[in-house]
């Protein structure tokens, strides 16, 4: 009796959110799915740096990549093309940090805030454990803002220009993320 009643619940509550699932989707409308490669504009030290160490451990004075525990804040300009005279799509903002013991991985914790015309006013959540010194990174798109609303997907990283002597680094992302 006691396990039969706990079956019907259990049906019961199967239709309750199968309804719930069925009529949210009819509101948000169909999932669809963008893909785009995008260039982060990297300016990793110097007078206009567009990533900084703001904190890490102590006890050599030295905060880098390489080195467990240091942390970056940054905000740079993400654009169209390879080149950084093409046009602006946004910019990525947020922190990483170098969170494995031996320097490999890097926590990656971004905000793209799109400034184009065509995303304007909304933003990708990109989140994940990048393998930083790897030649292709795989993160996580973890949610979105505006036209990307409960957004998911991933993106792929490979850094494709690097000017040491001007700390410049360019680095294509493509993007895959499906939302409402
Ligand atoms: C830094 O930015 C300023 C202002 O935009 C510019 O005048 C200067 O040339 C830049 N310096 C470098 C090294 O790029
Ligand atoms: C971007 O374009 C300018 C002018 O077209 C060129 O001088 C520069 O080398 C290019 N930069 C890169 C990273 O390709
Ligand atoms: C992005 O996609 C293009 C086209 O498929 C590919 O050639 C390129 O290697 C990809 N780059 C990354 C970083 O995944």
């Amino acid at each position: 009796m006691a396990s039969n009643s706990i079956t019907s619940l259990a049906k019961f509550s199967s239709i309750v959110l199968l309804t719930f699932f069925i009529c949210s989707q009819a509101e948000l409308g169909p999932l669809k799915e963008t893909t785009m490669t995008v260039y982060f504009q990297d300016y990793y030290d110097g007078p206009n740096a567009t990533l900084v160490p703001v904190t890490g451990r102590d006890d050599d004075g030295v905060w880098s990549f390489g080195k467990f525990g240091t942390i970056f804040c940054t905000d740079d300009q993400i654009t169209e093309g390879k080149n950084g005279s093409s046009a602006e799509i946004g910019k990525g903002q947020g922190m990483y940090i170098t969170s494995a013991l031996d320097g490999s991985n890097t926590l990656v914790l971004i905000s793209i805030v799109f400034t184009n015309e065509e995303y304007k006013g909304s933003t990708l959540e990109v989140q994940g454990s990048s393998a930083q010194f790897e030649k292709i990174r795989e993160v996580t798109v973890v949610s979105g803002t505006g036209k990307f609303r409960f957004a998911r997907g991933y993106a792929t990283l490979e850094t494709v220009h690097l000017d040491t002597s001007i700390f410049y680094s360019v680095i294509e992302c493509n993007i895959t993320v499906v939302h409402y």
